[in-house]
């Protein structure tokens, strides 16, 4: 308890999955959480249950891939809080397209304005409020932005930019008191998943996934929350540029067919 203390935390995202999770997670620990997301209503609920169990939380509206959006999001934190000090860059969507000739203009643009021009608008507007005073940014890639699935060159290409986005901003601001890193979460149990996996493709999937996957499940959104709580608080004040990889062993091994054959 009270590793946030008297600390200003943003998460994006906040009213689902791993969001929530880390926003409840940010706030048992004592943070003024600033619960951010698209959808209003599911962040006015996540804020209510922390100040309902006693924490410190407001819920605003944001468009991540919007400027005009996040200015006027960080220009309403500006009027209430002066600095912050964690930064989660976590909304995002995913969505399968097909092959890249058949992939869709609108949705390689919604993807890349959402997770990639996201973490950067949000990144470049707060960043004022958090020079100097140790603060840490986290953004959310993820293992499909450090290796390829099929039919998804959009969100791959994301994340990708989001794993390597988070190398320059770490080096960029290591003299000025941010410490940025990421997190490459692999298949977590979250409402985006369920979106994937919720037909009866997705049952399949979800049984292969569980015999390939070295833990035999899918992760926590609470199993990430931990994660990014080490990397916001100072237990992680030596580490930046880096990418953590919150898979159950998932990208420790070279090949699945490997591993169905000779599991012990
Ligand atoms: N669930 C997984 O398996 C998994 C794996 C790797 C990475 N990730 C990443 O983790 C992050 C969170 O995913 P999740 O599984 O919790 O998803 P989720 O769908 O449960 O939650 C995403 C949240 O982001 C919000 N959001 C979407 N677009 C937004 C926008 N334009 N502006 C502001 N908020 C917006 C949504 O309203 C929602 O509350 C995403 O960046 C996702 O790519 C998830």
């Amino acid at each position: 308890m009270g590793r946030l203390k008297s600390k200003v935390a943003v998460v994006t995202g906040a009213g689902s999955g791993i969001g929530r999770a880390t926003a409840l997670r940010f706030a048992e620990e004592e943070a003024t959480v600033i619960c951010a997301d698209i959808n209003i209503e599911t962040a006015e609920a996540v804020s209510e249950e922390i100040n309902k169990r006693g924490g410190s939380s407001r819920a605003f509206y944001v468009d991540v891939s919007r400027e005009e959006s996040v200015k006027q999001f960080v220009e309403e934190i500006k009027s209430q809080y002066s600095n912050v000090h964690v930064l989660f860059n976590n909304a995002g969507i995913d969505t399968a397209g097909g092959k890249l000739h058949e992939y869709s203009v609108e949705l390689w643009d919604r993807i890349m304005d959402v997770d990639l021009r996201g973490t950067f608008l949000v990144s470049k507007y707060l960043i004022p409020l958090m020079l100097h005073q140790g603060a840490s940014i986290i953004n959310c890639s993820s293992v499909s932005g450090l290796a390829a699935d099929f039919n998804r060159s959009g969100y791959n290409a994301a994340k990708g930019g989001v794993t390597n986005l988070t190398r320059t901003m770490a080096i960029d601001y290591a003299r000025d008191g941010i410490r940025v890193n990421a997190i490459a979460p692999g298949t977590i149990d979250t409402p985006l998943i369920e979106k994937i996996l919720g037909n009866d493709e997705g049952a399949k999937f979800r049984n292969v996934y569980e015999w390939v996957d070295p833990m035999g499940r899918l992760g926590k959104p609470e199993e990430v929350a931990g994660v990014v709580l080490f990397l916001a608080s100072d237990d992680s004040s030596y580490v930046t540029g880096e990418c953590i990889t919150i898979d159950g062993g998932h990208m420790a091994y070279t090949w699945p067919g490997v591993m169905l054959n000779s599991r012990p």
